[in-house]
């Protein structure tokens, strides 16, 4: 399936998802060869009326310099505009997806692409209310024409619903229309470089195996940390907060691969299989095991209502109910305007049993920490002997720090990967249905007691570490904060 003439139609081309993240993934691709003239043609489709320049000249200034094409960045800007097409249509009106068919037909057919089967990608940088429509209008008009080799994908982004029976109604609409391999749901955490290592450093080294379990780990966090509100996104995440945002969907597909067991192969069917069940044997999460934020000042936003409940940071730990994990908490914690910028897993492992040094208690506990951005690390806390005459022990690492392990490698953005996979058919790193309503079933309880407002947010400091109340939840379930001790990222000479 990976020849042929390929479009990829952007709907919701004039949007800020499309702006910020599609076409700029798209413009990188185009400059590390993997989107080229000769077969590859892209449409802008959206409501707004303007012209084929009216789109470039709205992107432009999006698509930075492609990091190691720095040198021909001008003229490559120059060539995948020129690839870009733009077709203005409603999304619920068979005129606008007859006319973009028209025209994904006339590129097919003309003399300047290499021909062959007929492969149509349409990527959906929509708000989830019109994605049954645009659906059910792309399957009535817009599919592959080719009966040998061609194909039409669908690639969608959350929110997919706010719980769990509105995210099966969407999922049950657009089921309808296309099937489970036609239909890539992006989370786009699966698509970061240390994200995807989970699964080689878990199951490529021999050192883990015997550690990875309820015996020698004491609990698993995952946080993520932005040091900014929700500036400008006030509106759309007032709707939503901060666990449909971040927790339901990223942190927990972190969690999946820290937990899951070894899938049977890398086909992407084994391994979402496994995710699925670590999805399915969690315990249903309790509220004393729950703590929401929101920052001061958030309300101060005219488009977010006087009264809003809706949390900023939350920390919620989950359970997971099999041979491997009785007992160990995975505390995801996630938050707006805080004290720092970064998303990381923590595994801490037990104390020293009979421990001749007191090291644990006084200097720390081991702890492997993967820092998935940015300074993109490995790294293991341990303890050793504080180099000096004296024997006193002090916490210190080993340490893989990709800056300076990879001085040369450029790490890919996370859409740029995703979007290269679905060319190629790989569902990998996708969120299959029933992982997505798995997800679902687990928050949804908790989610509509907060819309109700049966728990409350209490409201923290911006640029605080967050409520005072989830550090002690996540010592009180066991987690045991280092303290004069830190992790410095590298610096290169
Ligand atoms: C998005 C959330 O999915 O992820 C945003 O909607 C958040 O609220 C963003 O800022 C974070 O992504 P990253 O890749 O910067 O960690």
């Amino acid at each position: 399936t990976d020849t042929g003439c390929l479009s990829i139609i952007v709907l919701g081309a004039s949007g800020d998802l499309a702006k910020k993240k599609t076409f700029p993934a798209l413009f990188h691709l185009h400059c590390q060869g993997f989107i080229q003239s000769h077969n590859v043609h892209i449409f802008g489709y959206a409501r707004s009326k303007m012209s084929d320049n009216d789109l470039r000249d709205r992107i432009h200034g999006y698509l930075t310099p492609c990091k190691g094409f720095e040198k021909t960045h001008k003229e490559n800007l120059s060539k995948f505009l020129q690839l870009i097409k733009y077709i203005s249509g409603p999304y619920d009106v068979d005129e606008g997806f007859v006319s973009l068919d028209k025209e994904i037909c006339a590129y097919e057919m003309s003399k300047d692409t290499t021909g062959g089967p007929s492969r149509r990608l349409f990527y959906f940088a929509l708000p989830p209310s019109v994605y049954p429509s645009v659906s059910k209008m792309i399957k009535s008009f817009c599919m592959t024409k080719s009966d040998v080799g061609g194909w039409t994908r669908i690639i969608v982004e959350k929110p997919f619903g706010r719980d769990l029976e509105s995210a099966e109604e969407l999922s049950t609409q657009i089921g309808q229309l296309f099937n489970e391999s036609q239909i890539y749901r992006i989370d786009h955490y699966l698509g970061k470089e240390l994200v995807q290592n989970l699964l080689v450093l878990r199951f490529g080294n021999r050192l883990f195996l015997p550690l990875w379990n309820y015996a020698n780990i004491a609990s698993v966090q995952i946080v993520f940390k932005e040091d900014f509100g929700t500036e400008g996104r006030g509106g759309y995440f007032d709707q939503y907060g901060i666990i449909r945002d971040i927790l339901q969907n990223h942190l927990l597909q972190v969690l999946c691969l820290v937990a899951m067991e070894k899938p049977v192969s890398l086909n992407p069917e084994h391994i979402r299989d496994e995710k699925l069940k670590v999805l399915e044997s969690m315990l249903p999460i309790i509220d004393e095991e729950v703590v929401i934020g929101q920052y001061e000042g958030y309300k101060d936003d005219s488009t977010i209502p006087k009264d809003s409940n809706t949390p900023t940071f939350a920390t919620v730990v989950l359970r997971i109910h099999n041979e491997r994990w009785d007992g160990v908490p995975f505390i995801l914690k996630a938050g707006k305007s805080l004290n720092s910028k970064e998303a990381e897993i923590r595994v801490q492992f037990k104390d020293v049993p009979g421990d001749i040094f007191n090291a644990s208690k006084k200097v720390g506990r081991n702890e492997l920490v993967i820092r998935l951005q940015p300074s993109e690390a490995i790294y293991m806390k341990l303890t050793v002997k504080e180099p000096g005459l004296e024997m006193k022990t002090i916490q210190s690492e080993l340490d893989l720090s990709y800056r300076q392990r990879y001085e040369d490698v450029v790490i890919p953005e996370a859409y740029e990967r995703l979007i290269l996979d679905t060319i190629h058919g790989d569902q990998q790193h996708f969120v299959r249905r029933d992982e997505l309503k798995a997800a679902w079933e687990i928050f949804t309880p908790l989610l509509h007691k907060i819309d109700r407002k049966e728990i409350r947010s209490v409201s923290y400091k911006p640029g605080s570490r967050g409520p005072i109340e989830a550090d002690k939840l996540a010592e009180m379930v066991g987690y045991v904060q280092t303290h004069g001790y830190r992790w410095k990222a590298p610096t290169l000479s």
